[in-house]
């Protein structure tokens, strides 16, 4: 199995652009020569996120996961997409004038999926005090150009899935069970929905090349003990660790805890290199320490190039990079530039 590791690691070495970086281990853990890279919605830095052109140019690209985001409409169809609402990157309140609700935001799960499919889908935007749109990331796609449409998990599944076999790869996926209490107060199990529609395509057993991911830490035990066991399935869980919230989980105890049921975590970078870290001083704390030693994979989000994206603590994207894959001993990042990620991999 060494064996197999070894000569597995030095061939997808040489045929890094061709296949993708090396496949995702089953923990991660000790396993250094295989680094992963998740295409964070796409290869959202170049085409609007949460695309299907954004998930084939991060397939060609060769990242090892793409990751789904998935919420519910009215009528429970299952979407890709990020936000409860459509506001940031759609013509949502221009097409469906007072649907809004009393916070003036419009929720995915007030429409069904026939209305979604009508939206035009653009960049992320803001609307400043002029009243006037303007890009989260002023550098990347253009607002509104082209036309892009909301799309089903099962839509991408097929996708991912079809060049797969057309291009004879084994490319993962990562689908994110998003604020599932929010779906329960509306009456919609959505950690079930996804499931069954992950075994729907084949997806139900450790070794399919699946992370699920969520936030809700009551919500992964629950998929862990009983809808696993429910309907007949077990994929790879990573935990999500966000802000304050979660601190209880960042110590031995919170570890110990996490790695009963998780198969990884997915902290938000600055778990891992503290932000008042300096060029001079980059402080690693013992994140991934723990998370090993727990038999924890560690991927975290998202890492971004673009201007003012980079901590001040890196000399630039590729630095950042070295810091977290060599020094601080990542398995894995979700990254909006999938190709600069596999890049650095490479070069390596
Ligand atoms: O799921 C990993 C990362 O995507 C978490 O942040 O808000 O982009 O889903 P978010
Ligand atoms: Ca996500």
């Amino acid at each position: 199995m060494l064996r197999f590791s070894i000569v597995y690691s030095v061939l997808t070495g040489v045929l890094l652009m061709a296949t993708g970086t090396a496949g995702a281990s089953d923990s991660g853990v000790g396993e250094a020569e295989r680094k992963i890279v998740v295409a964070h919605r796409g290869a959202s830095a170049y085409l609007p996120e949460h695309t299907l052109p954004a998930v084939a140019m991060a397939y060609a690209m060769g990242a090892d996961f793409m990751e789904q985001d998935v919420v519910m409409t009215r009528d429970d169809e299952l979407i890709v997409w990020h936000d409860l609402t459509l506001d940031r990157n759609t013509d949502v309140a221009q097409r469906f004038p007072g649907r809004a609700r009393e916070d003036g935001e419009h929720y995915v799960i007030d429409f069904t999926l026939e209305e979604l499919r009508r939206l035009q889908v653009t960049e992320g935007y803001a609307v400043n005090e002029q009243g006037e749109q303007q890009a989260n990331y002023p550098d990347r796609f253009p607002l509104w150009q082209s036309t892009f449409r909301v799309h089903t998990l099962a839509e991408q599944l097929e996708m991912v899935q079809g060049m797969n076999r057309s291009m004879d790869r084994d490319t993962g996926i990562y689908p994110e069970i998003k604020d599932p209490a929010f779906h329960r107060e509306h009456g919609k199990d959505l950690s079930r929905a996804v499931l069954s529609e992950l075994k729907r395509f084949g997806y139900d057993s450790r070794d399919d090349n699946v992370y699920v991911q969520t936030f809700d830490h009551d919500e992964l035990k629950r998929v862990h003990d009983e809808l696993y066991e429910s309907l007949g399935m077990e994929l790879k869980l990573v935990q999500l660790i966000g802000g304050d919230g979660h601190d209880w989980m960042v110590n031995e105890n919170g570890m110990e805890e996490l790695g009963r049921y998780a198969d990884g975590v997915g902290p938000h970078y600055s778990r891992i290199i503290d932000e008042a870290s300096t060029q001079d001083n980059v402080i690693i704390t013992d994140f991934v320490r723990l998370a090993h030693r727990n038999g924890m994979a560690v991927h975290p989000y998202t890492f971004r190039a673009d201007e003012g994206q980079v901590p001040g603590y890196a000399r630039d994207f590729r630095h950042m990079l070295e810091l977290f894959y060599e020094e601080a001993g990542i398995d894995g990042a979700f990254t909006d530039f999938p190709d600069r990620v596999i890049q650095y991999i490479q070069s390596r």
